[in-house]
Order: C-alpha cells, then sequence, then structure tokens
C-alpha cells in the first residue's frame, strides 16, 4: 500500500480504528451513554455489577442473570493460595499497578485452557477477573503492610467486601454505596488507551487474562489513568483557597496544566465530574469535611472564567481522588481501583473484538537510513 499520500495522525487521534456498540460519548452536550443508558441513571439505579452486566452482554440482566452474575463473582472472589504466596514475593515497595498486572497477568497460568471460542470458558474468564481483581488490589495491600491477606466475606456486596478487604473494617453502608458509583462512573469511556491496548492484545486471539493484564499496565501511566493522585498533590500544594486565584495565574502563565482539567472528548464539564462532586457532597455531609474540598471548588470558580472559554473543564479525576480520600484509601491505590472497575469496559471490548476480529497491525513512515553495510568494529 502506498502510503505517503495518507494523512499521518501521531497517536491515531481522532481515527476510527473500530467499530463498536459499547460506549457513546456526547463530548459537547456532556453526556456518556453505556449501550444507550445514561451514565446518570445507572449511577442512580443501578449496581457495579449490573452495569457490567450491561456493557459485557449487552443488554441489562434479568432477575435471574443478575443472581446467577453476582452469585458466581461471590464464588470466585477468592484468590488460590498459590497466587497470594506468589504476590508476597514481590517488593512490599512496588507500585500496586505493578502488582495487579502481574496478579492478573499470572491468572493465564492457573486457568490456562485458552479455548476462547467456548462460551462458557468466555463467561467464566469474565467471572474470574470481576471477581478476583478486587481482592488482588486488597491483599498487596495488607501484604505490603507486612500482614496476610483477609478473605472476602459471602454476606457483604462486591463493594462493601472490597472495602471491608482493603480497610479491614466492615464499613457504612454510604461508604459501599458511594464506592459501588465509583466503579459504574469509571467502567467504561470508549477507545482510550488502556482499552485500546486490549483491543489490539485481544485481536492476536490470546487469553483474556493477557487482555487484561496489557491494559492494566497501559491504564498505569500518569497520562492515563494516575491525574487523581496529581489533583490531590496540586490541592494541597495550593492548600488554602485564598491561594487559588494567585496558583491559577502562576500556572497559566508558566505554561503548566492544572491536573484534572480537559478532556480529548468532552468540550463542556465531564457529566462524571458532575456525579463525583455530588458524591463527595455526601461523603463530607456524614463523615466530615475535607478542606481541599474548599480548594478544589475556589480552584474551579476561578478556572472555568479562563479555561472555559478554551472548552477546558473538569473532568472525571477532579473530584474523584477527594472522594477516595474521604473513604480512607490510600493514594497510589487510586488507579488500582480504576483498573477495578474498567475491566468491565476491556472485557466487553474484548468480546467485541472476538466478534469481528482483524488483527491490528498498522503502518509506519520510515525515517531511519538507507540501506548500509556492516563495519567491524575496529572500524568505527
Ligand atoms: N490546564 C490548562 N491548560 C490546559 C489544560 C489544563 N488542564 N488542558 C489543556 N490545556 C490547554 C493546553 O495548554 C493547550 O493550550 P494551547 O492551545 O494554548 O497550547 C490546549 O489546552 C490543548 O491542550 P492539549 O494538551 O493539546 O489537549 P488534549 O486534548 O490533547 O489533552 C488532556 C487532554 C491530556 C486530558 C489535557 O487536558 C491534560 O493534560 N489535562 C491535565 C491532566 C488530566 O487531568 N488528565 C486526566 C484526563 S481524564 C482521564 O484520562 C481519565
Amino acid at each position: 500500500m502506498n502510503i505517503s499520500n495518507i494523512n499521518f495522525k501521531p497517536g491515531l487521534e481522532g481515527i476510527p480504528v473500530t467499530k463498536s456498540s459499547i460506549c457513546e460519548i456526547d463530548g459537547v452536550q456532556g453526556k456518556l451513554l453505556y449501550r444507550g443508558y445514561d451514565i446518570e441513571e445507572l449511577a442512580q439505579k443501578s449496581s457495579f455489577l449490573e452495569t457490567a452486566f450491561l456493557l459485557i452482554w449487552g443488554e441489562l440482566p434479568t432477575v435471574n442473570e443478575l443472581r446467577n452474575f453476582e452469585a458466581e463473582v461471590q464464588m470466585h472472589r477468592r484468590l488460590s493460595f498459590r497466587v497470594r504466596d506468589m504476590m508476597k514475593c514481590f517488593p512490599s515497595s512496588g507500585h500496586p499497578m505493578d502488582a495487579l498486572q502481574s496478579s492478573a497477568a499470572s491468572l493465564g497460568l492457573f486457568y490456562s485452557r485458552r479455548v476462547i471460542d467456548d462460551p462458557k470458558y468466555v463467561y467464566k474468564a469474565v467471572i474470574r477477573l470481576i471477581a478476583k481483581i478486587p481482592t488482588m488490589v486488597a491483599a498487596f495491600q495488607l501484604i505490603r503492610k507486612g500482614q496476610d491477606p483477609i478473605q472476602p466475606r459471602d454476606d457483604l456486596s462486591y463493594s462493601s467486601n472490597f472495602l471491608y478487604m482493603l480497610t479491614e473494617k466492615e464499613q457504612d453502608p454510604l461508604a459501599a454505596k458511594v464506592f459501588d458509583k465509583c466503579l459504574i462512573l469509571h467502567a467504561e469511556h470508549s477507545l482510550n488507551a488502556s482499552t485500546f491496548s486490549a483491543r489490539v492484545t485481544a485481536s492476536t486471539l490470546t487469553d483474556p487474562y493477557a487482555v487484561v493484564a496489557s491494559a492494566v499496565g497501559t491504564l498505569a501511566g500518569p497520562l492515563h489513568g494516575g491525574a487523581n493522585e496529581d489533583v490531590i498533590a496540586m490541592l494541597e500544594n495550593i492548600n488554602t483557597p485564598d491561594n487559588a486565584a494567585s496558583f491559577l495565574k502562576e500556572a497559566l502563565l508558566t505554561k503548566r496544566k492544572i491536573m484534572g482539567f480537559g478532556h480529548r472528548e468532552y468540550k463542556v464539564k465531564d457529566p462524571r465530574a458532575t456525579i463525583l462532586q455530588t458524591l463527595a457532597e455526601e461523603l463530607f455531609e456524614r463523615f466530615g469535611k475535607d478542606e481541599m474540598y474548599e480548594v478544589a471548588k475556589k480552584l474551579e470558580e476561578e478556572a472555568i472564567p479562563i479555561l472555559g472559554a478554551k472548552g477546558i473543564y473538569p473532568n472525571v479525576d477532579y473530584y474523584s481522588g477527594l472522594v477516595y480520600r474521604k473513604l480512607g484509601i490510600p493514594r497510589d491505590l487510586f488507579t488500582p481501583i480504576f483498573a477495578i472497575s474498567r475491566v468491565a469496559g476491556w472485557l466487553a471490548h474484548w468480546r467485541e473484538q472476538l466478534g469481528a476480529n482483524r488483527i491490528f497491525r498498522p503502518s509506519q513512515i520510515y525515517t531511519g537510513s538507507a540501506c548500509r553495510n556492516w563495519k567491524p568494529l575496529d572500524q568505527r
């Protein structure tokens, strides 16, 4: 193929590389739909497991389907002692995303049938990944503190159980409800970098554990999953609402970005940021204020008249860190929590990719030297 007259787009910006019926983003109206359902309605009325089912299988589950799905996820939450033992060998100073990527990849060793055209295998792999990823995140948190991971509790819901395994305490139902909504909000967002990575890996027909492990590795980068950690650092640096205006002025003068602002897709406030802000307020009302929230609000108020004109508004990361912080979640677990949720989207894209697969193999524009002769060492 002659590619010399094809428009070169670094990062594939704006280039469609697949057809998908999973998620629709309207960046002008500030709307996000999963399989046609508005995220606002899902966050209000659905649960994470129901939303995951919807994303992966395409329709809302019936009562029986949901009951079975929840029961199967509950049954598969435990990790094999071999996986736990392997995790105990990880360095405690390692990043939890690296621990998660390695543990997720290891599932391919333990469940290695690789028959991705068998619907039973596909269903089981979906269940295992949704069920075990939270357990892995919580297990590494305890292991790195020198403790043994605690077993999941069957009497607790998906989100309550995760918070229990992480904090070793049964949490207030409001905390679990808010956490579950956060999982719904982060579950899917079309062809972002990690989802693209998942689809590329899926297109080679490898196993789903490799698909998810590659997506976790991609999510780990600071340009993708890590911005909510940076938002908290930025707010702490600003320290009080009175400093917000001068911080903004200085940042804009020196061309530094305001973390948690801006999005390729949204030219208005990200609908997820609006919902997360409400969730943060619910938590503050029940469990006490976070003074960084006042800083965030003031910075938003100061920034919108300036950045709004360029279509730059708060994105999903602006308020999510404040929610997680109030739930007692350590900062370096924010991205692993993103993975707990986004695995639903990755698996939906895995199935969709297999439904109409063509291996990804883009081309390049070669800029290296022309053909040349090898020289012996003493002549270089
Ligand atoms: N603060 C200040 N200015 C900004 C910001 C920001 N947060 N974001 C974009 N701009 C400005 C740029 O400086 C640039 O200005 P210029 O045209 O005068 O040079 C213009 O807007 C376009 O910026 P790009 O970086 O090219 O916009 P792009 O759409 O590629 O970037 C991105 C989107 C990466 C999210 C960017 O807004 C950003 O870096 N934001 C801060 C980090 C962040 O919050 N990331 C989380 C994204 S959500 C997620 O991944 C889950």
